[in-house]
């Protein structure tokens, strides 16, 4: 098997770093809405970056292995390569990551920008509709994403 990743799989060390850091992210999510709800406001502004930046760092590796590392060998052997399983579980995943992602990176410039002006105030009640979606679409990100790390790397 082509191991050469920590987690015992097919994958890289690459992947198994951003698998890692997307199983926690929601955690740290939730810790950060902790600190929102305690009024910490200015940690749960660095909490939300710095998990933010981290979920982007994550997707470069991600993207590293695919183009550069052995992601695609390693997945090209998986017996669900070339299922609908995959594939459907694959197309849901993008459709909630990508507006997911945008959503929350678009959210994190506004809100720093509104800090401290009409946040807290007016912008509120949108910052914390678009907030709580973001979370839900963060959980549903990283759950079909180890989904598919499984199904990929490790079956
Ligand atoms: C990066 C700069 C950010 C700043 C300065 C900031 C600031 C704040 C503030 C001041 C509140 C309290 C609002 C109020 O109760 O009136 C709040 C709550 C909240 N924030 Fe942020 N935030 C930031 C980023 C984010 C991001 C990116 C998310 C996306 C997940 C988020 C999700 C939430 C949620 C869900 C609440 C409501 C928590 C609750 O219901 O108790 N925030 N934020």
């Amino acid at each position: 098997m082509l191991t050469t990743g920590f987690l015992g799989t097919r994958a890289d060390a690459l992947v198994d770093v951003a698998m890692v850091f997307f199983a926690v992210a929601p955690f740290l999510m939730t810790q950060a809405l902790r600190l929102a709800a305690q009024r910490r406001y200015r940690a749960h502004r660095r909490l939300q970056v710095g998990v933010l930046l981290g979920a982007i760092v994550a997707v470069v590796l991600l993207e590293g292995s695919i183009r550069f590392g052995h992601a695609v060998d390693a997945f090209t052997v998986s017996a669900y390569y070339g299922t609908a399983t995959l594939a459907g579980l694959f197309a849901v995943h993008l459709v909630v990551a990508v507006p997911t992602f945008i959503g929350w990176c678009v959210l994190a410039i506004l809100s720093w920008r509104r800090f401290t002006g009409v946040l807290p105030g007016s912008f509120s009640p949108r910052h914390r509709f678009w907030g709580w979606l973001t979370y839900l679409g963060l959980w549903l990100t990283c759950l079909t994403g180890l989904g598919l790390y499984v199904l990929s790397f490790a079956l």
